[in-house]
């Protein structure tokens, strides 16, 4: 799998001459996302309980997490939870949240042990503070980690996070310490909850559904999407293996007329 061009090229703003600058560093991180789509459809067909699918949706999960280790993967940040499923019946919220508390008991010790970096992604208010405090343990404890970076988003939504964003440079810009001229797509990310993640490369989409459903809006500005026919229970290694085989032959062009390397910073 390639992880990126090991020269860059580089467009001179003044003159728009362009070069390749054949010392820049490799693309060192391949970040993908995931929607995790299909596991009430899952369970429906055949003939069980809504949570049994959100169960075997974790079983899908864990073998995710050790396929995109396995297969080059950097960062993966999937969607667990929205600020839009408080809108789902409340003992399946309630089920979602007891399975987030089993998977970090069961997991984390072993994700911690295997290298992985823990983070949320999302709202804190409005989440059970037992679970709250689970994460940020999980964070804790896996923060010095660096062979791979899980990022589970809960309580997320990407228009939530851009309007909180927007509310704090405007807080700064009102109280002077921030020149609106300043703004560029660069540090508006910043202050997004994901400014410390590298770009988003990739957007998986699980069950056949073709939205983002509020994820990622910003971020995925530039990252190519993969939608598959397959409901999320049954994901893991050769699925994940099949996207990132398309991903390889996509031609990423970041806006420009030839496949060159200039990245986005967000
Ligand atoms: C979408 O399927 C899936 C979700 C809303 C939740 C995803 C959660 C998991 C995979 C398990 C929990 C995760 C952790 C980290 C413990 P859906 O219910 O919308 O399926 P449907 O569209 O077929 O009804």
């Amino acid at each position: 799998m390639p992880l990126g061009p090991t020269d860059a090229l580089i467009i001179n703003p003044q003159t728009g001459e362009k070069s390749h600058d054949v010392k820049a560093p490799a693309q060192k991180s391949l970040h993908v996302a995931v929607i995790m789509d299909g596991n009430g459809r899952w369970a429906k067909a055949k003939n069980q309980i809504r949570t049994m699918g959100h169960k075997a949706g974790v079983d899908a999960l864990k073998r995710t997490i050790t396929a995109a280790v396995d297969l080059g993967v950097t960062h993966m940040t999937v969607f667990a939870f929205s600020t839009e499923n408080w809108r789902r019946p409340e003992a399946e919220v309630n089920d979602l949240m007891g399975l987030l508390r089993a998977f970090i008991k069961s997991d984390l010790e072993r994700l911690r042990r295997e290298g992985v970096c823990v983070r949320i992604v999302g709202q804190e208010e409005g989440l059970p503070a037992d679970i709250v405090g689970m994460v940020n343990e999980a964070h804790e404890k896996t923060k010095d980690n660096s062979r791979f970076y899980l990022q589970v988003a809960l309580n997320y939504g990407a228009q939530a996070d851009i309007i909180e964003a927007v509310k704090r440079i405007a807080t700064e810009v009102r109280a002077g310490d921030l020149n609106p001229d300043d703004i560029t797509p660069e540090t508006f990310g910043g202050y997004l909850s994901t400014h410390d993640l590298p770009p988003l490369d990739l957007l998986i989409r699980t069950s056949g559904e073709h939205r983002l459903s509020n994820f990622l809006l910003w971020e995925a500005a530039y990252a190519e999407f993969v939608f598959q026919d397959i409901l999320w229970p049954d994901y893991g290694y050769e699925p994940l293996k099949a996207a990132l085989d398309i991903f390889a032959r996509r031609d990423r062009r970041f806006g420009a007329v030839e496949a060159g390397h200039v990245k986005p910073a967000f």
